[in-house]
């Protein structure tokens, strides 16, 4: 017998009332025993495991929890651009859970960086859905692997933090099919989370909690979900409503006061007592599966934790500069300038805050590599100071970015600009030492035109965990040769952003009015600079493309390529496919993420890189047909290094889909003619009802441009009874009839 049906059984004993209770916590963190199953621990997540297991319990990050390893958060995970790496950290997440005692781990978050400013994009990974997609189900297999639940969130389209709890994202529905919920449909599909939590926010003006048509229609019955939904903390505004959607866990716990709306609800007829042995059933179900796992390791290896936190901090971070190979340095009198170098921000502030196992300081990690050569330090709050040291040295590290005050989860940043005070520093420092390093640590993006003008040299740190001391002095010493991407665009400055005049929401709502020209799809189609592209990294050593083939396959396209290293050192390259339409019939950008991989190349060495990319992810959302349509066309197909580096470019015919909606009186002579089966018979037809024929020239050339808006019906009418209603008719459903 399995877990379904054992849980159906166990539910069926319970009376309605202890059915209803199942649905919410018992706790802050846990869910209520059921008969000998005990509850389940849910704790946050994502980068590293916060168990509290003391008597104060939060969800803002305040209260204390255990040791656990602080691994990169998503925005510097994501700059590895990794899946294997992240399913690595999932399973030592996983492990670490387990050692904790937690049976379902609060993540990944996977909503889209709509805007810069959002105060929560340091947990996010991308703003493309396809890289957050796919690095989110990496996370999610990783964890899962160890018997540990994964929660994917914030479903969905939560991307400001600003009135978050109430406001309504207002967003069209091929946007957030073709953007916000392609990233959780990559996830639910590709690695079946066991829960997945819902936002706070409404979508469209229902609540997420409350939205049946998001946490039924869309999640579960088209993409298959079978877990359990769980609320975000204190997202739900009337349970009853929420567990008809189709929410199962209401989390925290209520004291039993929602429990009891539920019992009234039910037996009032306002609410279906199958809804709620439904929620009761799942979450059964998952406590069977978290606790039937294996028994509880007593520990976890904290040192090979803290290496593998190490490595992917080292891949995380992005030599967006390196004038002159001014990096790697070479061990040297050196000066380290800025108050980071000694107390590193190496994660976001809010919920997923860790207490970590132990932290690299980045300044004692570079005085490991420096030898006998000294490494003066000046926290950098005197200019005069860091100047002087500055001349005397060798080369200058100058670290710069946000403090933890400046962003955080539960509010937005009101602009993108480093503090001024750090640009002078830097301004005064350039001036007198030429080989100067900046490396830069941040959530959310910051304007880097003036850094960018100014530094020869400049290494991203973003985020990297407690072990981006280290990963730091690896890579400016060239133990670790730079391999990470950017998966955020750096704009040259807030206004060129898409949702610039949409941010936050207004009057309770927000308007994505940019609609799916998010990130560098935006840039890209409106052709602006940026001071560095979405999927830029430079390398200490260079790479370069051939052979680029395409072929269509069953499931989409294969594109096969070459890459060697050309210069000395092994490295890391990862290969970027971009996808285009350039004759697209619906609103595109010129291009789009389509798939990628990394390759490691030695000195010399040449190799082989296939990369699949799927129908779903070359088609668009066909919102009259209300499906994912891939369009028959020239598609056109890039590799490069960045979303502004493409280094080959070929184009290939796909067949493409049929248009699925049937033609009728109302269909446009355009839409009739952009179809091939259509178009012949609708020239003859055109021919025989318009006074002008078909004969282009009695209106100057335009006439078929002209007449593109008219829906076909109306044409008996302007033929004055040359062409009968009956025979469009006739002959629209001959067409029809071709076309299935
Ligand atoms: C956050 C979630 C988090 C939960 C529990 C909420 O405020 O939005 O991401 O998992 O609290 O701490």
């Amino acid at each position: 017998m399995g877990p379904v049906t054992d849980a159906a059984d166990l539910i069926a004993g319970l009376d309605l009332s202890a059915q209803a209770a199942l649905g919410s916590g018992a706790s802050f963190w846990t869910t209520k025993p059921i008969g000998a199953l005990p509850p389940v621990v849910l704790t946050d997540g994502p980068h590293g495991v916060r168990r509290q297991s003391g008597s104060a319990t939060d969800h803002l990050g305040l209260s204390a929890s255990e040791p656990a390893t602080c691994f990169p958060p998503a925005v510097g995970l994501s700059q590895t651009w990794d899946p294997e790496l992240i399913e690595r950290i999932g399973r030592a997440l996983g492990d670490e859970c387990r050692a904790l005692g937690v049976h379902v781990l609060l993540g990944p978050g996977v909503n889209i960086k709509r805007d810069p400013r959002c105060g929560r994009n340091f947990e996010y990974y991308s703003e493309d859905p396809y890289l957050s997609g796919t690095l989110g189900a990496a996370w999610v297999r990783g964890v899962q692997s160890r018997g540990v639940a994964a929660s994917v969130k914030h479903f969905a389209a939560n991307n400001a933090e600003h009135d978050r709890m109430r406001a309504s994202s207002d967003v069209d529905v091929r946007t957030l099919r073709e953007i916000y919920l392609r990233t959780f449909e990559i996830v639910v599909r590709q690695a079946r989370p066991w829960t997945v939590m819902c936002s706070y926010n409404r979508i469209n003006g229902v609540y997420a909690a409350e939205n049946r048509w998001l946490l039924t229609t869309v999640l579960r019955d088209e993409w298959g979900f079978d877990g359990v939904v769980v609320s975000d903390w204190g997202a739900v505004a009337d349970r009853v409503a929420a567990v008809a959607a189709g929410l199962d866990l209401e989390m925290p716990t209520t004291g039993g006061v929602s429990d009891a709306e539920v019992v009234r609800a039910v037996r009032a007829g306002r609410l279906g007592a199958d809804a709620v042995a439904r929620a009761a059933r799942r979450v059964v179900h998952l406590t069977q599966q978290v606790i039937e796992t294996p028994s509880q390791p007593t520990g976890f290896d904290a040192a090979a934790h803290h290496a593998l936190a190490r490595e992917a901090a080292g891949e995380a971070i992005v030599l967006l500069k390196n004038d002159r190979d001014v990096l790697p340095l070479a061990p040297c009198p050196l000066v380290v300038i800025g108050e980071f170098a000694r107390e590193p921000r190496y994660q976001g502030g809010g919920s997923s805050h860790v207490n970590p196992t132990r932290l690299d300081i980045p300044l004692e990690e570079i005085r490991r590599f420096t030898g006998e050569h000294p490494v003066d330090y000046c926290p950098g709050n005197d200019v005069g100071a860091a100047v002087t040291a500055a001349e005397s040295a060798d080369a200058a590290i100058v670290f710069l970015g946000l403090t933890p005050e400046e962003e955080s989860e539960g509010y937005d940043r009101e602009h993108i600009d480093l503090p001024s005070a750090q640009l002078d520093l830097l301004r005064a420092v350039v001036e007198v030492q030429p080989n100067t390093v900046v490396v830069l640590s941040h959530g959310g993006v910051v304007r880097l035109d003036t850094v960018g003008a100014l530094a020869p040299a400049i290494l991203d740190g973003a985020l990297l965990g407690q072990a981006g001391g280290g990963a730091l002095a690896d890579v400016l010493f060239g133990v670790v040769n730079p391999s990470g991407r950017l998966a955020e665009t750096v704009p040259l400055r807030l206004q060129d952003c898409p949702a610039y005049l949409n941010f936050p929401s207004e009057s309770g709502h927000t308007v994505y009015g940019e609609r799916m020209f998010v990130g560098y799809r935006w840039y890209d189609a409106r052709d602006l600079p940026v001071a560095f592209p979405f999927g830029h990294g430079l390398s200490y050593t260079r790479f370069e493309y051939s052979d680029l083939e395409l072929t269509p396959t069953d499931a989409g396209l294969s594109v096969r390529l070459t890459v060697a290293n050309t210069g000395r050192r092994e490295g890391r390259e990862v290969v970027q496919v971009y996808a285009g339409l350039p004759r697209s019939g619906v609103a595109r950008p010129p291009r789009w993420l389509g798939g990628f991989a990394s390759v490691t190349v030695a000195p010399g060495e040449r190799r082989g890189v296939e990369i699949p990319v799927s129908r779903a992810d070359l088609a668009y959302w066909d919102t009259d047909a209300g499906r994912r349509r891939l369009e028959p066309g020239e598609y056109e197909m890039s590799v490069g290094a960045s979303s502004r580096d493409l280094r080959l470019t070929a184009t290939v015919r796909l067949d493409g889909d049929a248009a699925s909606r049937p033609f009728t009186r109302e269909s446009t002579l355009g839409e009739l003619l952009a179809d091939p089966v259509a178009a012949q018979t609708i020239l003859t037809v055109l021919g025989a009802a318009s006074p002008f024929g078909t004969d282009e020239s009695a209106l100057g050339g335009n006439l078929l441009r002209l007449l593109e808006s008219v829906p076909i019906g109306r044409m008996a009418g302007f033929s004055a009874g040359k062409v009968t209603r009956e025979q469009l008719d006739a002959l629209l459903a001959a067409i029809n009839a071709q076309r299935s």
